[in-house]
């Protein structure tokens, strides 16, 4: 999934609230048919950095990962957002069997465990989390890939 040929933009965030504020600057830049695809081991801050972005899209209802779920639809913000979580899924086919592509026109898609499924066709923007230095450091690293990603993403990082 990773293009090698781009380099990503890396982002060290400190804390939680790090995490939040940079999440919060994603929420204004983004539009219905946007694809975010997160990745990386548990705990590294995805449904954190997915928690503020429903909240500043205007989200209401409280924002758990949809691992049991799979997707959940929440349309009380903005714009709706999809969320899901590939996490329990084995290969394309279970994926391609939830649907979630019927969202992709009409809301915000944010893929959590993204790399379960090799089927992602771009524009999307790929968010990889990894544990820092200390016990609240976390890094993302955001690939674009396709569509003005790279110009709207200069506005905010
Ligand atoms: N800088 C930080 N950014 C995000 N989370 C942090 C940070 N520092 C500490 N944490 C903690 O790390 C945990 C991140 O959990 P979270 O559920 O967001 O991870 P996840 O990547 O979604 O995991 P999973 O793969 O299980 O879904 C939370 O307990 C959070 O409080
Ligand atoms: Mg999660």
């Amino acid at each position: 999934m990773l293009t090698e040929d781009i380099k990503p933009i890396v982002k060290t965030m400190n804390s939680v609230e790090d995490t939040a504020a940079l999440a919060y600057r994603f929420a204004e830049i983004l539009e219905k048919g946007d694809i975010l695809l997160f990745t990386g081991e548990i705990g590294t801050g995805k449904t954190t950095f997915i928690q503020a972005l429903a909240k500043n899209l205007g989200v209401k209802e409280l924002v758990t990962s949809p691992t049991f779920v799979i997707q959940t639809l929440r349309e009380s913000g903005r714009i709706p957002l999809s969320h899901v979580d590939l996490y329990r899924l084995n290969n394309d086919d279970e994926v391609e069997n939830i649907g979630f592509e019927e969202y992709y026109d009409t809301a915000v898609t944010v893929v959590e465990w993204a790399d379960r499924y090799s089927g992602f066709e771009p524009p999307y923007i790929e968010l990889h989390f990894e544990y820092g230095l200390h016990e609240n450091e976390r890094i993302v690293s955001i690939l674009s890939n396709g569509g003005d990603w790279n110009k709207r993403l200069n506005n905010i990082l």
